[in-house]
């Protein structure tokens, strides 16, 4: 059984289209998780990898934007971890090339994207967006 997570008005910035970013990135990795217990995820990596490749170089760029102006004491960690996720990103479209796909490396990869989920989008991206309202209430 793969552990599987849906967006919830919990993990909402409050900002509607980082959120609806954000929701894509859920139900993709959703999909995902329902293809690993068929155990169609090597089939499916290379294709779901190539997706958030393009995902990252959009929602990065536009969730920067979105806070720039509000000076979030988490931004930089912010745009160091969008580095971070795009380098996870080659290097397992790398491996995917080098050695081809496997269920082992379909299955690692959703943990590193389900890492992200829960370290990133649920810890940072809340953050930022928690100081980031609260200077729009201020
Ligand atoms: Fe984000
Ligand atoms: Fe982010």
């Amino acid at each position: 059984m793969v552990k599987k997570y849906t967006w919830s008005d919990s993990v909402s910035t409050g900002h509607a289209a980082t959120d609806l970013q954000h929701k894509q990135f859920f139900a993709v990795l959703y999909e995902f998780a329902e293809d690993l217990e068929k155990n169609n995820g090597a089939k499916k990596l290379q294709k779901l990898l190539l997706f958030l490749k393009y995902y990252g170089e959009w929602h990065f760029g536009s969730e920067e934007n979105s806070i720039a102006c509000f000076h979030c004491p988490l931004a930089g960690k912010n745009i160091e971890q969008h580095a971070q996720y795009m380098v996870t990103i080659d290097a397992l479209l790398e491996k995917v090339r080098a050695s081809g796909s496997s269920e082992e490396l379909a299955n690692s990869a959703y943990d590193s994207l389900t890492d992200w989920l829960v370290n990133h989008i649920m810890k940072i991206d809340k953050a930022n967006a928690e100081y980031a309202n609260s200077c729009k209430d201020a």
